[in-house]
């Protein structure tokens, strides 16, 4: 029996990166595992992958900025499973701008990418994780919590994920419902495209680390997003799990 056996699960962004990462050890610990990406060639092959470990894992291609098609998404998962118990809204896509050259469109990216998919994917989900006692996991980042220099768009709508986090676990702690957040840091591609364009800067990133090194997506998100997907954490809600090689201390 795995940690979340035969538990199901919506991972935003699960086509690559961390979203990839966690969606490996959901199904090695028995979950049935649902990717909704924009990337359909990357999401086909990901599902090949769970596929060895969960053979009834699904992938849904959508852009998340397509707000009216977020509803339906839990609508498919509740037509082929008849139950959803962990909701993990991974994906966000932003752009750094220095704050006076940040506008109207940088902030548009990432809320329309991270934080209204968070929203209403959580409001649609709720009804449903209230019949499971589901778990949430939304994702927050150091950039955020810290106010990072050149992440304004970035930073607040992560932020703003965080804020309605702790509403939604204040409303729905009453149901068993545990609505918690990851701050990672974390070796995905994106990272390691940064890397090999700018190495001066990317070392300067790590030394700044305590552990030194960027977390790997599996290895080391993937088992904390089982803990907060599974029943060892059920008297957690409402926090924010820094999962960053202790690089946000507060
Ligand atoms: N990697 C880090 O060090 C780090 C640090 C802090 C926070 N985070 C947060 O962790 C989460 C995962 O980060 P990552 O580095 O793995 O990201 P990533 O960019 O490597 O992967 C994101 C995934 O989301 C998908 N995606 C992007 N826009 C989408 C859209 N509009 N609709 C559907 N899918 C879309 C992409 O196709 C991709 O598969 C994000 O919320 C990110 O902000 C990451």
């Amino acid at each position: 029996m795995g940690k979340i056996q035969d538990k199901v699960a919506i991972i935003t962004g699960g086509a690559g990166g961390i979203g990839k990462g966690m969606a490996m050890a959901f199904v090695k610990e028995g979950a049935k595992v649902v990717i909704v990406d924009l990337n359909e060639e990357a999401g086909q092959d990901s599902i090949k992958e769970l596929k060895q470990y969960q053979p009834e894992s699904m992938f849904i291609q959508v852009n998340l900025a397509e707000h009216d098609k977020l509803k339906d998404i839990i609508g498919q998962v509740i037509e082929k499973y008849g139950k959803l118990d962990i909701l993990v809204n991974n994906a966000h896509a932003s752009r750094n701008k220095p704050f006076l050259e940040t506008d109207q469109k940088d902030l548009d990216l990432s809320f329309d990418t991270g934080f209204y998919p968070t929203f209403y994917l959580m409001q649609a989900a709720i009804p449903h994780l209230k019949e499971t006692k589901g778990n949430i996991i939304n994702f927050a980042s150091g950039a955020g919590i810290q106010g990072h220099a050149t992440q304004t768009a970035y930073a607040a709508a992560k932020e703003a994920i965080r804020a309605i986090t702790r509403v939604a676990a204040n409303e729905f702690g009453k149901d068993d419902i545990n609505v918690n957040l990851i701050a990672p840091i974390a070796n995905s591609q994106g990272v390691q495209e940064w890397a090999k364009a700018q190495p001066e800067y990317y070392q300067e990133v790590v030394s700044k680390i305590p552990m030194q090194r960027f977390g790997e997506l599996e290895e080391d998100i993937g088992p904390v997003a089982v803990f907060l997907a599974s029943d060892e954490s059920n008297y957690i809600t409402g926090q924010t799990i820094n999962v960053d090689g202790g690089s946000v201390k507060f």
